[in-house]
Parts: structure tokens; C-alpha cells; sequence
């Protein structure tokens, strides 16, 4: 009998280790019986090439909010794209492990969320280094995209900047408004397949819009994905700007 559970129980062990190293969401389990089949099976990536993609990213964390946010975009399946400020690295160490073993992917923000364009080339170097250091050493992984603080950017920065940098086509005037419905109908309103939305989690009203907002999309045929989805199939260049996805898809949308 026990021979028998621990023969069943292996391959769910070996899934569920195969599932963290992909960096899936799904946690392991101590349910000893075999997954039904569909569970077996790791989601097929989509194609935002096909797909309508959009990718939700929030911006100014990790803070008070995050474990809140987190939580929700658990409930609800939902991958997104968190840029981090690497001066809030420190206090929220926890928050920013969850959000790497819940799926999510994290990008940088700088240090400190000062305009690059106002650094000098030094200055730079160093607001990009350190915040990739302590973002990798809390994670574990080094953080591959960059969004400047303000969308602040010249052509100098951009030469400067060692990774892709990753604005947004649909801002969602989150921090003015402070209105989870207003939220909603102005991501509505400008979503586009291949559109990435740039919110900020520390507005309380953000995160009460992040559970109609993901319902809403969906219910408009989006599929929510991250940042490094929305370009899978493209090689993102350190230095270039990137503020959606285009393509046939993106101009049929
Ligand atoms: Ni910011």
C-alpha cells in the first residue's frame, strides 16, 4: 500500500517540480493521487501573435498593497508584469518571492524614481545596477526589462540602458482619477491586442479595479499575459522602447 502511494506519487512530485522550474504558478501539491489529465499538462504558450494579448503592469512596488493585488490576481489566473523600485526591495523581500513563484514577472524601475534623463551617464549606470542587484539577490533572478521612471527617456538613456525598455500604449490615469470604474472604462476604452497598461499599485482604488478589470477584459476577448509573452517570439533590444505589440493581429484588432 504505502509502495503503491509512493509510486503514485512521484510523477505528481516531478510535475510539480517541473512546474516551479518552468515558473508556473501551480504549487506543489500534497495531494498524493495523480493529477486529472488536464493538469498534466503545462498551459500551451499563448500565441499573442493570434491571441489578443494585453499585458498589465503595475508599477512603484513592491509597497503596502502588493500581497493584496497578489492575491487577487492569484483568484483570478492572472499574469502581470510588476516594475520595482529597487529602494523598496529591502522591505518587501517576502512579497517580491511570491510574485515570482506566483508566475508574474518582474521588471526594473530604477532605485530611487528619479528621471533618467536628469542623471548623469554614472548615475545611470548605477540606479540600473543596483536595482538589478537587489532585485536578483531577493529573487533570485535578474530582472531582463527596464521601464524609466516617468517614461522619462532621450535617445541618450536609451543608448545607456544595458536591457529593452518597456513603456505602455494605454496609461490608466490611475493615479489621477482614483476611481476603480473609471479604471476599468479607460483601460477598456484604449485596449488594443498586443497593449500593455500601466497602473500603479500603491492607489488603493488599483487594485480594487484589478478584479473587474481582468473580468472585463476577458469578457472582450483579451488574454492577459506578461510582458515577456507579449514579445515571445521577438528578440526585445537592449535599448529600444518598446510600448505594444505590433503586428497583423495588433492592426486587424
Ligand atoms: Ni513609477
Amino acid at each position: 500500500m504505502t509502495d503503491r502511494i509512493a509510486r503514485r506519487t512521484r510523477p505528481a512530485v516531478l510535475l510539480a517540480a517541473l512546474s516551479l522550474a518552468a515558473g508556473c504558478a501551480a504549487a506543489p501539491t500534497e495531494d498524493p493521487e495523480p493529477t486529472a489529465r488536464g493538469e498534466e499538462q503545462s498551459p500551451a504558450p499563448v500565441d499573442c501573435s493570434v491571441a489578443r494579448c494585453i499585458a498589465l503592469t503595475y508599477d512603484d512596488g513592491p509597497g503596502a498593497n502588493t500581497d493584496r493585488l497578489l492575491r487577487i490576481l492569484d483568484e483570478h489566473q492572472a499574469p502581470a508584469t510588476f516594475f520595482v523600485l529597487g529602494h523598496k526591495v529591502a522591505a518587501g523581500h517576502d512579497t517580491l518571492r511570491t510574485i515570482r513563484e506566483q508566475g508574474h514577472q518582474i521588471g526594473a524601475h530604477g532605485f530611487s524614481h528619479t528621471r533618467f534623463t536628469e542623471l548623469s551617464d554614472a548615475q545611470l549606470a548605477e540606479e540600473l545596477a543596483r536595482t538589478n542587484e537587489v532585485i536578483e539577490q531577493a529573487t533570485g533572478v535578474k530582472p531582463q526589462i527596464f521601464r524609466p521612471p516617468y517614461g522619462a527617456y532621450d535617445e541618450r538613456v536609451a543608448a545607456r540602458t544595458p536591457m529593452p525598455l518597456v513603456l505602455w500604449d494605454v496609461g490608466s490615469n490611475d493615479t489621477r482619477d482614483q476611481d476603480p470604474q473609471k479604471l476599468v472604462k479607460t483601460v477598456l476604452a484604449k485596449a488594443r491586442p498586443g497593449s500593455i497598461v500601466l497602473m500603479h499599485e500603491h492607489n488603493d482604488s488599483t487594485v480594487r479595479a484589478a478584479a473587474p478589470l481582468i473580468r472585463s477584459l476577458r469578457k472582450a476577448g483579451f488574454t492577459l499575459v506578461r510582458v515577456e509573452d507579449l514579445f515571445a517570439d521577438t528578440e526585445m533590444r537592449d535599448g529600444q522602447a518598446y510600448t505594444r505589440r505590433e503586428d497583423g493581429s495588433a492592426r486587424r484588432g
